[in-house]
């Protein structure tokens, strides 16, 4: 048996279509066949990018929206970054297909600070132009005068893992730093000793400036003209992060005009950059993306990557996810009966939604231990949300997963809201689905609840408000009735009379005689004719056979 499991995962495909570290193909190749493909044309990834699995990439390869859909259209239900930036993969498509995007965002933080603090003495002491004078013969001192970084200021745009490294070390060398990061507590500057400035205060104070932000459609040309206006005369720039967050044609005129006293650039808008007028000036020192090229953070990103994809594939919890939540291995046990019992209520929800009306929202109410906002468990709901909709979306279309049923219920134009709250009775925790349909202008609620009995016996407690103990397995036949005698009995009659057997049992009324419902686990399937007989039994609103 096991052997026979060993050889459905060996049939696992990867290709690797950049520089990957041989341990990390080495460990691929433990669980998958694995083709490493470094020359392939995009329009050729594009045609093979369907028999693969997996596709593992550094920041050479752009996998293009193009390339997602025809993966999608295969096999292909990983991409795996070695590094941090995905800047090179359109997220959103691969959200959107469902295809879960992981990358290995730690390995090269410290080779990219380095890389920074390298560069930040390079162009401050001019080392690479004096290191080809010497070597062309010239014993130039004059040319290459410098100036020192101490008591100077640095601006670090971006204070993440980068950044705050960069931050760290500088410190070391008498600099004062001023950093702008809109997602940044004041806590962590003061952990870290720096100053937190405005983005403008930042260009107008710092003596250097280095970049440490993603680019995204926030951050492309975030230092342009306008911006490089706003800089001290004579401000040295450096960007280790990515090419395109500066503008590399206002940054040539600021150096040219004398505002910019030189820049050090490891990052190009385009690369290799085929507009070599920047990189030539002797102001700018330039390296070909070597931030995170040292031999242990390659090692590091191409063993992360591995056991990231390998993970992925056997659906186990990934840590480093771009577009799925991330859960911790220790919440994992607690919450995994609690997507369970999130799959069965999404499904029983959208079983209840009326057929003709358009589905407006679906509100996720969490109470009791799943409500309290500051438990590990309270903190990772937005994953039984999503186990909600992937189950509910899973009876309306095909190809929902756990990445993208968020993405397909806004698709769908459906509003997602979650609600807390710790205060609860009856039960230990529980979890309320409210759907709300629009049916000519009217809005029509239904309601499900659930809860787990003891750790993992997950149980459904309420249908549209009233009190119900129903297991949520197999068929469930649900009525609404009025309480009166002579409707349960004829209902089993009609299920008895067609060979239904009758697994349990549950009846929740409002009051004595007044509105209730009975929920039935029957052993096989009901027939529309057996409904539609059940629906005339006297007292009997309506009747409907649900499948979970
Ligand atoms: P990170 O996600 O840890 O940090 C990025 C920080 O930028 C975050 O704190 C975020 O809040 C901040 N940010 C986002 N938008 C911003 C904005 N508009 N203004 C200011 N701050 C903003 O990322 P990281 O691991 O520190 O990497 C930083 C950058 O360095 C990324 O672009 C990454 O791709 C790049 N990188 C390059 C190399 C290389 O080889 N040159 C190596 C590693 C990382
Ligand atoms: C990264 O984003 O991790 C770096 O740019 C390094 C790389 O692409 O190899």
């Amino acid at each position: 048996m096991k052997s026979k499991e060993n050889e459905a995962e060996k049939k696992k495909r990867v290709i690797v279509t950049d520089n990957l570290s041989e341990v990390g193909i080495k460990k691929l190749r433990e669980f998958a066949e694995v083709d490493v493909e470094l020359d392939l044309s995009r329009e050729d990834l594009k045609e093979r990018i369907a028999d693969y699995d997996a596709i593992v990439i550094r920041s050479g390869t752009k996998v293009t929206k193009e390339i997602i859909e025809a993966g999608s259209a295969g096999r292909l239900k990983v991409i795996g970054r070695a590094g941090v930036g995905v800047d090179n993969i359109a997220v959103e498509t691969a959200t959107e297909k469902g295809i879960l995007v992981v990358n290995s965002p730690e390995a090269n933080t410290i080779s990219a600070a380095e890389h920074t603090i390298a560069m930040l003495l390079s162009l401050s002491r001019k080392i690479p132009a004096a290191n080809v004078s010497l070597k062309s013969g010239k014993w130039d001192r004059k040319k290459h005068m410098g100036v020192e970084v101490n008591g100077k200021v640095l601006g670090i745009i971006g204070l993440g893992r980068v950044g705050s490294e960069v931050a760290k070390r500088v410190k070391g060398f008498g600099m004062k730093v001023v950093a702008y990061d809109p997602f940044i507590s004041s806590e962590k500057a003061k952990e870290l000793g720096i100053t937190l400035a405005s983005l403008n205060e930042a260009f107008q104070v710092a003596d250097f400036i280095t970049i440490h932000t993603p680019l995204t459609k926030d951050t492309r040309h975030l230092i342009g003209a306008n911006e490089f206006a706003l800089m001290k005369e004579g401000v040295r720039v450096i960007n280790c992060a990515r090419g395109g967050i500066i503008d590399e044609h206002a940054l040539k005129e600021a150096i040219e005009s004398g505002k910019v006293a030189g820049a050090a650039l490891d990052v190009f808008e385009q690369e290799p950059p085929e507009e070599r007028d920047l990189l030539e000036l002797e102001e700018v020192v330039v390296t070909p993306h070597l931030g995170a090229s040292t031999t242990e953070a390659q090692k590091a990103a191409a063993l992360g990557i591995a056991d990231e994809v390998i993970d992925a594939l056997q659906n186990k919890p990934v840590r480093n996810t771009v577009n799925m939540i991330y859960v911790e291995e220790e919440i994992m046990d607690t919450i995994n009966p609690y997507l369970g019992l999130g799959e069965k209520l999404g499904l029983l929800a959208a079983q209840l939604i009326p057929k003709t009306g358009r589905i407006e929202q679906f509100n996720v109410s969490y109470e009791g231990e799943l409500g309290f906002a500051d438990s590990g468990i309270g903190k990772n709901t937005r994953i039984i949300t999503r186990a909600i909709l992937k189950s509910a979306l899973s009876l309306f279309t095909d190809g929902v997963n756990y990445v993208n049923a968020e993405a397909m219920a806004k698709k769908f134009g459906i509003k997602i809201t979650e609600s807390k709250t710790e205060e609860i009775e009856d039960f230990s925790s529980l979890i309320s689905i409210t759907t709300t349909t629009r049916i000519e202008g009217e809005e029509k609620k239904k309601t499900v609840a659930g809860t787990l009995f003891g750790k993992d016996d997950p149980r459904i407690v309420k249908i549209n408000g009233y009190r119900v103990d129903a297991s949520p397995s197999g068929y469930m036949l649900i009525c609404s009735f009025l309480d009166k005698p002579r409707v349960i009995g004829p209902v089993c009659t009609i299920l008895g009379d067609r060979g239904i057997n009758i697994a349990g049992m549950q009846v929740g009324r409002e009051k004595v005689g007044g509105d209730a419902v009975m929920v039935i686990n029957v052993d096989g399937m009901v027939s529309e004719g057996s409904i539609e007989e059940i629906k005339h039994v006297e007292n009997i609103f309506d009747a409907m056979l649900v499948k979970l």
